[in-house]
Order: C-alpha cells, then structure tokens, then sequence
C-alpha cells in the first residue's frame, strides 16, 4: 500500500516519516514461530502477526523486528534460510508478508526483517549445488569447501569450533560414498558458511537488500555482523581448553570473527540502503547484531558511512545493581556519540535468559567468560555463548527489577528494544522437557547445555489455560507453563498496574514528551550510591533505586513508576520518571 492511499487519520505515530525514525525508535522483537498462531496449527504465522497489530499499536512501539520467516527446516529456528525471498508455508505466503509491511505502516509502525548473511542452511538450493559439484567448482567456491588435512584428509582443514559446540568443519560424502571435502559452519551443521570473498556473494545478498526495500521492508537486523568476512588461509586459533575446540573468544585479529573485511560489506549496504533515501518512507536502516567487547569495537560498525545502529549487548549483561548499569550506561553513551551513532538498549532477545527471570537469580549478570555451573569462577570463555544459569530464581524479585529496567532503559537515549513477552513480564521456562528441546546447542554440546528454548516459548494471549489464545486447541510447538494463566495479555489488559500497562505508560510518555527525543543526558546531582538518577533533556529525571531500602526522591512530579511510592519514597528494585524544573 503506497503511503498517499492511507487514511490521513492512519498514520498515529507522529515520527512516522521523520527519516531519522530510527534514531529513537522502540523496536518490538516478534518471533514468528511464537507470537501468535491464527491457522491453529501450534506455530506462529505472518497472519497471527496481522491480527495482533492493534495490539502493538496500542502498546505505542515504534517498530517491529521479524526474526526469520523464510523457507527453512527451522534447525536453528529459521536463523538456517533456504530461500532469502520468500516466506516459509509454515508462516505463511508472501501475500501475507505485503499485506503485514502494509497494515503495519498505516498503524504508523515500521517493519524490520532479519537478514542471516553469514550462512544459509543446507537445504539452500545453492549449497545442495555445491555439494553435488565437483572441488575447485565455481558452485562449491560460493560456500567454503576445503579438502582435510593429515592422511586421507581425515582432519580438518582448521581446529575451529562452531559456537554451538562441536567442530566448526564437517567431511562431505562424495556420489561414490568415499569421504569428500569439508566445509565451514561456525554454527550449526546446517548453517554452511558463505563465502564473502567470492564476489557472487555479496551481489546476491544486494539483490536480497533490494528485493525487501522494494516491498517496502524498513530495515534489516543482520543476524551474526561480526562474522561473514574471515581470514581464508584458515590458521588455527588457540584452544579453548572447555571444548577442546578454536575458541571463539572474538580476540583483536581473530581469523573468524570482526574481520577487517566487514567493512567493504558493511558501507556497500549502506549505500543500497542509501538508493531508497527519496522514496516515499525514506530512512532504510540496519541493526547490527554482534556481540563485542569493549564497546569500541563495537561502534565501529556504525561509524559514518556504516551500519546505522548496532544492538547494546552491554546493557543485557549487565548486573542489577547500581555500579554495574551506570558503568554501562556510562561508556555506551560516549562510545556511541564519538561515531554520532544513536544507542539501542537491549534487555533481552531470543538467544538469552528471559529477563524477569535473570534479574531474578543470585547472579544477575550474563557473563559468557563463567561457567555454567553456577560457580562463579571465571574461566577461560567458552564457545557455549548462548547459555542459560542454572541457578535458582525468586521470580517475584526478578518481576519486579525488570519493571524497574524497563523504566531505566526507555528513560535513556537513542532507540529500545523490546522482546515479545517483555511487556507482560514472561519468565524463563527453565524446565522444558528434554525430548522437547529443539535448540541445536542441545545436541551439539552433548546435552550440556539446554539451549534457548525456554525464552521462546508462544506467548500467553487470553484464557485460563494452555494455549492461552495461541491459536485455538492445537498444542503450541513449546508447552506453555500453567501459572501463565496470569499473565495473559488479556488479563494484564484489565489491570492498571499490570507490566504491560506500565509500558504502554512509558511509550505513550516517551511519544509525547520532547526530553525523551532529544540526546540530552546527564548524570543528575542525585546521582550516587544505590541511587541511579539520569537527568533527560530540560526537565525529564529517570531514577532508580537498588538499595534494599526505600530512597527519597529529588522533588518532582511523578509522571510514571515502576511501584507505589511508599511516604513519597521510591521502594528498593523500582524506577520511575519525574517532571522536574
Ligand atoms: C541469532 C541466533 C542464531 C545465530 C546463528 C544469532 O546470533 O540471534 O538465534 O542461532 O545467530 O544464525
């Protein structure tokens, strides 16, 4: 639907044009396979997404992020992409994805879709052509085909390991049953690598970029930024002694990860984003997903010329308290203005512990260098990034901090990210059945590690019991927990004080209020201790207290609260917003 044939009254959100949306938007994560479920069949659908539109709408997002809805065995939950343009029959059809880019930009929301460049999965018509061709052939130079080393080429062309576990190398077969080369897959065994060197690579992913924007797609998140380019001679990395694998700790001049090539890539979809400045909607931007230490690094990515934004991954590993967030909150700002990018706050996404559940456990940090066993002890870092603690949670604490972060993350500048289920407060489902899990980390860590399931399961719409308005009577792909009955959106709805109408609060506020588009931030005179207190543009304060104690607030007016003050004091594990002059 072309912009001219809305309803002038369609269009609600009033930064909706602005090119620069993206500068401060808040961005709603859906995960197709589980956000709603309008055919009945136990799996979300790009219809279910059309249905729940009104919803996101008056949650007041910005933007919605569609992780993968393309053709795909779903080994990886889609993140294994067998055809780039089209939608996968269990999601739906492409009629029904132009229908939801358009329904979505006349609610005034815009579209983001995921982009996996990295890999595609094995059942990519192109890699099945490289696996039927011949070594040396232009078909199999598209991916990264190598004969082994040692006798026989029994070992693999490098020692590095897949980030979900295991080797990173697997041995082909060839048509007379003798073992054939190896290829590269940093993760699953299903996601072969592409092979960015060849320069038929990135003109098909152009032509991808191209196929999207033409359909009116706003942007892209690009699944694993940090990878794609790679040092080709292949040198082994040290070992990282808790696999016996290459570690992927992503050190400086490491071969496989942050390569100095991702750059050329990076400013040459800059530019195809660039070609569609003039059209009718503008502003086509890119979210880079990588996961990179110290933020420095990072910003690179969106330094002029570059991707636009970049996920905070600081912001969801770090600890509840105090020191840890205004550490995060006081180097991502800086790093991010010294490249006049804006930042995006993170607290959780498809690949880590639900937050109300994180924030909940004696450890509230994510620290991928520990071990998962709850320990504490640092260790050498591990491949098995996308891991869950084990420890026990106090899920009423935990509730009642993610409120509160809530508050502290749409209270700072630049653009949020929202996961789906974040709104109504949805904890971890830590205890999934095994013969349920579907997660690769499962096998490939030798059941060592559970995987993401439990943060992506459907979500809980209506009704007392499972499946919850997901659908009508089929069983969703994930059981859902009984005690959800709670937490529907159709009981949080009802509820003023409910999470999901504490954010609609906040986005409605941060809509409105100028202090929260402008860049303006400082830390405020209240600052200190346990008590957070960001001073946002002329007269907007976000505090937050983590002290075991009620604190007193600085004068103001209250505009929202993440709980009752208690004798005009903020209570421990709460946030709010204050007017102030
Ligand atoms: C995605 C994961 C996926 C991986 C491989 C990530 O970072 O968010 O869900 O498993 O990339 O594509």
């Amino acid at each position: 639907m072309s912009l001219t044939q809305l309803p002038a009254s369609a269009v609600s959100n009033p930064h909706f044009l602005d090119p620069d949306w993206w500068r401060h938007a808040v961005v709603y994560q859906v995960y197709p396979r589980s956000f709603a479920d309008a055919d009945n069949d136990g799996t979300g659908d790009v219809r279910g997404i059309i249905e729940k539109l009104p919803y996101l709408a008056d949650l007041g997002v910005d933007a919605i992020w569609v992780s993968p809805w393309y053709p795909s065995p779903l080994l990886d939950g889609g993140y294994d992409v067998a055809d780039y343009c089209d939608i996968s029959p269990a999601f739906g059809t492409l009629a029904d994805a132009d229908e939801f880019i358009g329904a979505a930009h006349a609610l005034g929301i815009r579209v983001f879709i995921d982009l996996v460049p990295n890999h595609s999965s094995w059942d990519h018509p192109l890699f099945r052509a490289a696996l039927a061709a011949q070594p040396g052939s232009p078909e199999r130079d598209l991916y990264i085909f190598r004969d082994g080393r040692g006798d026989d080429g029994t070992l693999p062309p490098s020692n590095w390991g897949s980030v979900f576990g295991g080797p990173a190398w697997t041995r082909t077969t060839n048509p007379d049953g003798t073992p054939g080369q190896w290829y590269l897959h940093m993760f699953d065994v299903s996601q072969p690598d592409w092979n960015w060197d060849n320069p038929a690579v990135p003109a098909l992913f152009d032509d991808v970029l191209r196929f999207w924007f033409d359909r009116g797609v706003d942007g892209f998140r690009v699944d694993v930024a940090d990878s794609m380019a790679k040092d080709l001679t292949l040198p082994d990395v040290p070992v990282n002694p808790a696999t016996g694998f290459g570690a992927n700790d992503k050190q400086v001049g490491s071969p496989q990860w942050d390569h100095p090539g991702l750059e050329t890539i990076q400013r040459r979809w800059r530019a195809v984003a660039d070609e569609y400045a003039d059209t009718e909607l503008g502003g086509r931007v890119y979210v880079a997903e990588a996961y990179l230490d110290p933020i420095e690094r990072l910003v690179r990515y969106v330094s002029p010329g570059r991707l636009h934004t970049t996920f905070n991954f600081d912001a969801l590993m770090s600890e509840w308290s105090a020191a840890s967030q205004r550490a995060t909150i006081g180097h991502t700002i800086p790093a991010h203005r010294a490249v006049n990018a804006p930042t995006t706050w993170v607290l959780g996404n498809h690949d880590n512990t639900r937050v109300a559940t994180r924030y909940g456990k004696p450890e509230t940090g994510l620290d991928y260098s520990k071990p998962d066993d709850g320990s504490g002890e640092s260790v050498e870092p591990i491949d098995l990034t996308l891991r869950m603690h084990p420890l026990p949670t106090d899920i009423d604490t935990g509730r009642r901090r993610a409120r509160a972060a809530a508050v502290l993350e749409l209270g700072l500048p630049g653009g949020a990210y929202i996961y789906q289920g974040e709104e109504l407060g949805l904890d971890e489902v830590e205890d999934l059945p095994e013969h349920l899990l579907q997660d690769p980390t499962w096998e490939r860590s030798g059941h060592v590690n559970r995987g993401r399931d439990g943060c992506r399961v459907p979500l809980p719409w209506s009704g007392e019991a499972p499946p919850f308005g997901f659908g009508t009577d089929a069983d969703p792909w994930l059981p859902q927990p009984a005690h959800w009955a709670a937490l529907t959106a159709e009981k949080q709805a009802q509820d003023p004080d409910s999470t999901l109408n504490l954010y609609r609060r906040l986005l409605r506020l941060r809509r409105e209020r100028p202090d929260f588009r402008s860049d303006g931030f400082a830390w405020d005179a209240a600052d200190g201790g346990d008590l957070l207190a960001i001073r946002r543009g002329a007269s907007t304060l976000v505090v937050v207290n983590f002290a075991a104690e009620p604190a007193p607030l600085p004068p103001g007016e209250v505009l929202v609260s993440s709980e009752p003050l208690v004798d005009g004091m903020l209570p421990p594990d709460a946030a709010c917003w204050l007017a102030v002059s």
